[in-house]
């Protein structure tokens, strides 16, 4: 579904991306590890279109979306976690959720609707919200919220808008350590039951090698290995690089 072709995004003389080749199939959950500076985020930047590479193809189902702005790309179906900054702090999870549902499908002023257009999007984003395990959480706003319920609710947002393919950076940084598994809980069996395909950035490697299929290694800009979980913890080079263990 997602086809990385030879992408380079160079900062001066930063090799930030350096000619990556990486696909991602339909429904398959792939994190991306790497020391900082790795080339982790401008990877996802670029896949989001936030940022344009210098060369190289980035293919979205076959279509060329190299140059395609956020906002298409969005629209076709590749979604981020917005780092919450889409939240609407003074009204409730659910009208956070209806709307975004309002927005995908162009209707602004929910003046206009009739009532059971009204309630039909309603029960749509009850039903993300039950997905998430945050239907009981509805009437809260994001200020009753604790960091990793927030972190849900963004990612639940991104899964309104119908994204076909989730970037997810970081999901659990800021989350309490007890938190970080049910919020992770929360959001893959959201993702595994729509067979969503998820990009994740992570370097908790608890959660790493507990909800990926495939962990993609980055190093000075290039993939240094790509595997199973538990074939890259056991990787020697990876291992000496990414952890500092020498054996
Ligand atoms: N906008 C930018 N301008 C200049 N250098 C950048 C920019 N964004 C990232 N870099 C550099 O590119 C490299 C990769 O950064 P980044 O993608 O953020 O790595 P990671 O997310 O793996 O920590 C780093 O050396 C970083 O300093
Ligand atoms: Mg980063």
């Amino acid at each position: 579904m997602l086809a990385i072709d030879n992408l380079k995004k160079h900062f001066g003389f930063v090799k930030a991306v350096d000619n990556i080749n990486l696909d991602i199939e339909e429904g398959e959950i792939v994190s991306i590890i790497g020391t900082n500076g790795a080339g982790k985020t401008t990877l996802v930047n670029l896949i989001s279109g936030y940022i344009k590479p210098d060369s190289g193809r980035i293919l979205f189902f076959n279509k060329d979306i190299t140059y395609a702005s956020p906002y298409v790309r969005i629209k076709l179906g590749v979604g981020r976690s917005f780092q919450l900054i889409q939240l609407f702090g003074g009204i409730t999870v659910l009208d956070n959720v209806r709307t975004a549902l309002f927005s995908k499908y162009g209707m602004i002023r929910r003046g206009l609707l009739s009532a059971d257009r009204y309630s039909s999007v309603t029960e749509e984003a009850i039903k993300i919200l039950d997905n998430f395990n945050m239907a009981d959480k509805r009437n809260l706003t994001p200020k009753g919220l604790s960091e990793g319920d927030l972190k849900i609710l963004d990612i639940a947002i991104a899964f309104a808008l119908k994204s076909k393919l989730l970037l997810l950076d970081e999901p659990t940084s800021g989350v309490a350590t007890s938190d970080k598994f049910k919020v992770m809980d929360s959001i893959v069996s959201a993702i595994k039951k729509e067979g969503i395909s998820t990009l994740i950035i992570e370097h908790d490697m608890d959660i790493v090698s507990g909800y990926s299929d495939r962990v993609v290694v980055m190093h000075e800009g290039r993939i240094m290995a790509q595997g199973k979980p538990d074939e890259i913890m056991e990787n020697k080079e990876v291992k000496a690089t990414v952890f500092g263990i020498v054996s």
